[in-house]
């Protein structure tokens, strides 16, 4: 079971995002916000992810931290209250990747740090094939790429250089709780999983609240 999302102080502390002033990660979430609902929500979340990476990188290093025992680091920065707008950050390690796995809701993805290789798998949206590898590509610093809901797109995702690799992932659900499917190549067969977060492990709180966000 994904132990609980560290809370902030009673009604006093600020969200780390709010304390590190970091003005640019609220405004991106106030034009986010204001998309989610949108039919052409991801397109327009993904030019906004375009404008943001150009600058911002993640001031808090607490949210870089690989999480002992997990394959890598996934930790929430936002979630809104209808939750149809989820902001994680990934933080792959040498050698850590993510199994193939979809999604079931739109995605938009920017590396900020190192150097990821994705790994893109076509199957039956019955999931009655194992996945077929489609394309791999790597993904640079201040690259956008997106992903779709349907249940056979899936990817998988690993850090393609030495050291750590970072990458910001905004979901049109909330990704941790969803009960997703991933392909077991040692089953031979796809399985359910939920992802969680990395916050509760590594106590941290939601890196912006919505009453910190002001989208309450
Ligand atoms: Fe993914």
């Amino acid at each position: 079971m994904t132990p609980p999302l560290a809370q902030p102080d009673a009604g006093t502390a600020l969200s780390p995002a709010l304390l590190a002033r970091d003005s640019r990660f609220v405004d991106f979430v106030t034009a986010c916000s204001a998309a989610a609902g949108a039919p052409d929500a991801q397109s327009r979340v993904a030019d906004l992810t375009c404008d943001l990476v150009q600058h911002w990188r993640m001031p808090d290093p607490r949210y870089l931290r690989c999480q002992p025992d997990a394959a890598y680091g996934s930790y929430l920065l936002y979630l809104s209250p209808s939750a149809n707008l989820c902001i994680v950050l990934d933080v792959f390690m040498d050698q850590q990747a993510a199994i193939a796995h979809n999604h079931l809701c739109w995605c938009v993805f920017a590396c900020l740090e190192g150097l990821e290789r994705e790994t893109l798998f076509d199957a039956p949206d019955d999931l009655s094939a194992p996945p077929a590898a489609a394309l791999s590509r790597l993904r640079h610093p201040g690259e956008v790429t997106i992903a779709e809901a349907a249940p056979g797109a899936l990817h998988q995702v690993e850090c393609a250089s030495g050291d750590r690799a970072v990458s910001l992932h905004i979901y049109g659900a909330d990704i941790g709780t969803l009960e997703r499917r991933m392909w077991s190549a040692a089953d031979a067969a796809y399985v359910p999983f939920r992802s969680g977060y990395s916050n509760g492990p590594a106590g941290l709180p939601v890196y912006l609240s919505p009453a910190d966000a002001g989208t309450v």
